[in-house]
């Protein structure tokens, strides 16, 4: 998608927020498309919010989950991810051990007593360059959990972390969509392109939490970490202009922790399906790097 991130949004939830009028959900439909006109102040492009912006910083102890989110599976199930631990980016990184954490999900239908426990596994992935100079990322553990035998249309509350170190998270909440058929689909589904991590891109993901989507929609470009070089240096939309002396394209993988922080207020409570884009693949060496923060990091 284009160059310019936080720039794109189409959100049919937002269409008439603000002027007091609801609109119609999908189940409701069939009705006339409604269009709402593009705010012109999201399209001056705004600066990358730095990395100890408060959206972006991390806010729980070390072993605690952080970066919840939810990806929806199939009608009956979803996964559930988050990070625990800390990444480490700089000369000399070691990995941490995925075992030392483990990978679990409290849930049930009602509040305070989340009866059902299911597991999974974690692991980490390491950015290493082969260049002296350029700097090593490895990430906090990622931990998936699937969630399968749900009831359709039904509020699940869940906690996810490790019960035996007493590191679990709050309680969170999701529905699960109905089951598909000609006559059922998803309330309200949210589409984002091209959301990067700008002060525009929180604009962005506010009125996304304002209107309530039952389902977010990513049709690729979520980060931009590829718009950095590994030290964290401001991002460019034109890498090798800005980078000449590069010697190959360069990623700062914090960049991805930032956006797991940002987007985790809606994707702990509402399931992300995304695709990626060209911001996430074809970036030469670094290729192999990005799809696998994308893909472990992300699960979606
Ligand atoms: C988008 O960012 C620009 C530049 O920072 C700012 O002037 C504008 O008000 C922002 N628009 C919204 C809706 O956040
Ligand atoms: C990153 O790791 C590689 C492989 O171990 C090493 O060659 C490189 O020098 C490291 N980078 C730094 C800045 O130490
Ligand atoms: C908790 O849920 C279980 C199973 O759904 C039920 O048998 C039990 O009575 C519930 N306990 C409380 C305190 O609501
Ligand atoms: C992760 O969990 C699944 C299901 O429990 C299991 O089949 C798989 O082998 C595990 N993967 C690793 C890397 O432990």
């Amino acid at each position: 998608m284009g160059p310019y991130p936080g720039m794109v949004l189409l959100l049919l939830a937002t269409f008439l927020v603000g002027n007091g009028v609801s609109i119609p959900t999908t189940v409701e439909g069939p009705f006339m498309p409604v269009t709402r006109r593009f705010d012109p102040s999201l399209r001056k492009r705004s600066d990358d919010l730095p990395m100890h912006h408060p959206r972006l910083t991390k806010k729980v102890p070390s072993i605690f989950p952080e970066q919840i989110s939810l990806a929806l599976s199939t009608p009956h199930s979803i996964w559930v991810s988050w990070i625990t631990g800390d990444a480490q980016i700089g000369p000399k990184v070691t990995p941490l051990d995925p075992s030392s954490v483990g990978s679990e999900v409290q849930y049930g239908t009602h509040s305070g007593n989340l009866t059902f426990v299911q597991r999974g596994n974690s692991s980490v992935y390491n950015q290493i360059y082969p260049f002296e100079r350029l700097l090593n990322y490895t990430s906090g553990i990622i931990h998936h959990v699937r969630l399968q035998g749900l009831s359709s249309n039904t509020k699940y509350y869940y906690k996810c972390g490790d019960s035996s170190l007493l590191a679990m998270s709050e309680e969170n909440s999701f529905v699960t969509p109905p089951f598909p058929s000609p006559h059922s689909y998803p309330r309200r589904i949210a589409i984002i392109g091209d959301l990067g991590l700008t002060s525009n891109s929180s604009t962005t993901i506010d009125h996304l939490n304002q209107n309530d989507p039952s389902l977010i929609l990513m049709v690729g470009d979520m980060t931009y970490a590829n718009q950095y070089i590994t030290t964290g240096t401001m991002g460019a939309s034109c890498f090798s202009c800005a980078f000449p002396d590069a010697p190959i394209r360069e990623t700062y993988q914090p960049r991805w922790d930032g956006w797991g922080r940002e987007m985790a207020q809606p994707a702990e409570k509402i399931s992300l399906v995304a695709a990626p884009c060209n911001h996430h693949e074809g970036c030469e060496l670094v290729k192999d790097v990005t799809n696998e923060a994308y893909h472990i990091g992300s699960c979606f």
